[in-house]
């Protein structure tokens, strides 16, 4: 079949991938989270796989499932636990692929016991978390490849420009939520490419896997000169 006629062009290549929502914990019921299906990281997953990669796959909570057999996932819920498990892998890999939908903001404190209901208003004091993102891209090795996602609403290229740079990326993929089809949820995609020369791809809108294989396309390029 196509699969197995396909060259195994990533062999020997370490790679880290990143899917999925994080859950911040309020108190022993109740979490912070958001609409990310994790869709996207598990196709880019099975895409690298299929070429042969060896994959780690950090996910935060979905009901996603790998199709390739040799990914080895890590499971973890909250932004904490998926830096602590990035940074355990990151230092070994040849590639990292971050697009779990990282929460900004956690809880300052976790409620020990269910907050009762009580005022009319309630509020939750929180505190940033750490960018996974730009971490690794402190620590980013010569020839090690670091790509990031931006979800925008507005000034989307200019945005997702300044993240390249921040973040110390090879490079960005933008998905804007201005376009019908695109983003978190459903099943497809449409995305724009914008690597580290500022050269900038746009892609028509597909499904995530199709999308997934031009991301691993990139990267491909990238590794493999
Ligand atoms: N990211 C991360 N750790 C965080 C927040 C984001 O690793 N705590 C990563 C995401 O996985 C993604 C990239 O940073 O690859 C961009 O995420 P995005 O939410 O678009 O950007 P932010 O830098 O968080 O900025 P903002 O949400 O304010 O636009
Ligand atoms: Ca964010």
């Amino acid at each position: 079949d196509a699969e197995s006629k396909k060259k195994l062009v990533l062999a020997g290549k370490k790679i880290l991938v990143t899917a999925g929502p994080t859950y911040e914990a309020i108190d022993p019921v109740r979490f912070i989270g958001n609409h990310s299906s994790g869709k996207m990281g598990f196709a880019i997953a099975d895409e690298l796989a299929s070429m042969g990669a060896d994959v780690t796959l950090v996910t935060g909570p979905t009901a996603q499932t790998s199709k390739q057999k040799t990914i080895k996932r890590i499971d973890v819920t909250s932004a904490a636990q998926m830096l602590e498990a990035c940074l355990a892998v990151y230092p070994g890999v040849n590639a990292a692929i971050m697009s779990a939908a990282v929460a900004d903001y956690t809880p300052a404190e976790v409620a020990e016991q269910k907050i009762k209901k009580q005022d009319e208003e309630l509020s939750i004091q929180l505190k940033k978390t750490t960018d996974i993102l730009k971490t690794l891209g402190q620590q980013k090795a010569a020839g090690q490849i670091l790509v990031g996602f931006a979800l925008e609403t507005n000034d989307e290229e200019l945005n997702a420009i300044s993240k390249l740079q921040k973040k110390n990326l090879d490079f960005i993929v933008l998905n804007s939520l201005n376009d019908a089809g695109a983003g978190f949820k459903g099943d497809t995609n449409k995305i724009t490419i914008i690597d580290s020369a500022l050269h900038k791809t746009m892609f028509d809108l597909k499904s995530k896997e199709a999308v997934a294989r031009d991301i691993c396309d990139k990267v491909t390029q990238l590794l493999n000169g």
